[in-house]
C-alpha cells in the first residue's frame, strides 16, 4: 500500500494533540484531571445554547442545511456584512485546508511565521505548495519580515492575531505600514480565532481593512470564546467572488446540524460572552502576577493562553504535571523548548496549577 501514498502525505508530520482527559485518567490511576492544554473554554457554553442542543436530541438522522442559511444570517447581522461573504465549515482548521485546496498548486509559495499554528504549514505541504517560515522577532510574528518574503509565487500570508502559540499581537498601526506593499494578488488571511479576548483598543480591525482591500479574508471559530469546540464550526468573512469559489470546496454538510444551531444560538447571548472575556482577562492577569513572584519571563498574550518560560527541561515540568493531574502543552512540541502553553482556566484550577508549577520545577531542578 506504501505505493499509493502521495510523496506530500508523506512529507507531513502526525499532529501531536494534547492528552485527552480519560486517557491521563487511565495512565495515572487518578480521579479527577484538568485540562489546560488545548485553549478549550472553561466556562463551557452559554444556557441559552444548552436548551437549544437539548431539543434537536431527536434530529440525528436529518442533514445540516447544507447552506448553514441561519447561521450566516447571524453571523451577517452580527458583523454588519453581507451574507454572502460569510462561509462555515467544520472548525477554522478544516477552513484553513478549505482555503489551501482552493488556491495553491505545486510549487506555489505560502508565507507564515516560524512559531504559529500548524496547520498553516500542513496544509501548504498537503498541495505540494513550499511554506515559507519566518522568524519569530522577540518571540512575536515577524510581520515586516513576512512581507518583505513575497515573491511571484507567493499565493497567501498567513497572519496569526493573537497568535498560538505566543498569544502577541500586531497593532492596526504596524499592520497599515505594510498592508500596501502586499500585491492583490496574494491573499492575506487573519485567523483571529481568539480575538474575543483581546481587550488592546490597537487591534486591527480587519472588517474595515477589508473595505479597501478585498484581499483579505477573515477567519474566525466557535471553538474558543463560544465555548463549542466539540461541534466543530468555525466561519470566515471575505469577498464575495472568492467566497463563492470557497464555497465549491467546503464539503456541504461540514457544518453539522447541532453547531450551526447552537452557534447561531450563541451569537445571540452577548452576555455569556461577555462573562468569559471578563472572567479570561481576571484569570490572565492572575496568572501574570503569578509567574511574576515566581520569577518566570512570560509573554504578553492577548488570549485564552500564556506561554511561559520554565527555565530548562519543558518535558520534565509537563510529566510532573500530568501525573498530578494537569494537562498543559510543553514547548518542544510547540518549536519553543524550556516553555510551556498554558491555557486560562478556573479560579481554583489555576491556583492549583502555580502550586504544583512551583513544584514542578523543583523537582525538574533536582532530577
Ligand atoms: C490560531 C488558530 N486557528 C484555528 C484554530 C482551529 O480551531 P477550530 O478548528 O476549532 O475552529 C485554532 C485551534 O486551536 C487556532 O489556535
Amino acid at each position: 500500500m506504501e505505493n499509493l501514498i502521495r510523496k506530500e502525505v508523506k512529507s507531513l508530520s502526525p499532529y501531536v494533540a494534547g492528552k485527552p482527559i480519560d486517557e491521563v485518567k487511565r495512565e495515572y490511576g487518578i480521579e479527577r484531571v484538568v485540562k489546560l492544554a488545548s485553549n478549550e473554554n472553561p466556562y463551557g457554553c452559554s444556557q441559552a445554547v444548552k436548551r437549544v442542543i437539548n431539543e434537536l436530541v431527536d434530529e440525528t438522522s436529518l442533514y445540516p442545511d447544507a447552506a448553514s442559511h441561519d447561521l450566516k444570517e447571524e453571523i451577517a447581522k452580527t458583523f454588519n456584512v453581507d451574507k454572502d461573504m460569510v462561509f462555515c465549515g467544520a472548525g477554522s482548521d478544516s477552513l484553513i485546508k478549505d482555503i489551501c485546496l482552493t488556491i495553491l498548486n505545486e510549487g506555489d509559495e505560502s508565507i507564515m511565521g516560524e512559531i504559529t499554528f500548524p496547520r498553516y504549514e500542513s496544509n501548504t505541504l498537503l498541495m505540494g505548495a513550499k511554506p515559507i517560515k519566518i522568524p519569530m522577532k522577540d518571540n512575536k510574528l515577524d510581520i515586516q519580515g513576512m512581507v518583505d518574503a513575497i515573491t511571484d509565487k507567493t499565493k497567501v500570508i498567513w497572519f496569526c492575531n493573537p497568535n498560538n502559540p505566543t498569544g502577541t499581537i500586531f497593532t492596526e498601526e504596524e499592520f497599515l505600514t505594510l498592508i500596501d506593499r502586499i500585491p492583490r494578488s496574494v491573499l492575506i488571511v487573519m485567523d483571529e480565532a481568539y480575538e474575543e479576548f483581546v481587550q488592546s483598543d490597537k487591534f486591527p480591525n480587519t472588517l474595515e481593512l477589508m473595505k479597501a482591500h478585498n484581499n483579505i479574508i477573515l477567519l474566525k471559530t466557535f471553538s474558543k470564546a463560544y465555548g463549542l469546540a466539540s461541534l466543530r464550526i468555525g466561519y470566515g468573512i471575505g469577498e464575495i467572488n472568492f467566497v463563492q469559489y470557497l464555497n465549491r470546496v467546503i464539503n456541504a454538510f461540514d457544518s453539522n446540524l447541532y453547531g450551526q444551531k447552537a452557534a447561531t444560538e450563541a451569537l445571540k447571548d452577548k452576555e455569556f460572552l461577555k462573562y468569559v472575556i471578563d472572567n479570561n482577562e481576571i484569570q490572565r492577569e492572575y496568572l501574570k502576577r503569578e509567574f511574576k513572584k515566581l520569577g518566570l519571563k512570560y509573554l504578553d498574550t492577548h488570549a485564552n493562553f500564556i506561554m511561559v518560560n520554565v527555565n530548562g527541561d519543558d518535558k520534565k515540568i509537563h510529566e510532573y504535571l500530568l501525573s498530578k493531574g494537569f494537562i498543559i502543552r510543553p514547548g518542544f512540541l510547540l518549536g519553543m523548548p524550556g516553555w510551556i502553553r498554558v491555557s486560562i482556566g478556573l479560579e481554583g484550577d489555576n491556583r492549583e496549577f502555580i502550586e504544583l508549577l512551583e513544584e514542578a520545577i523543583e523537582y525538574r531542578n533536582n532530577n
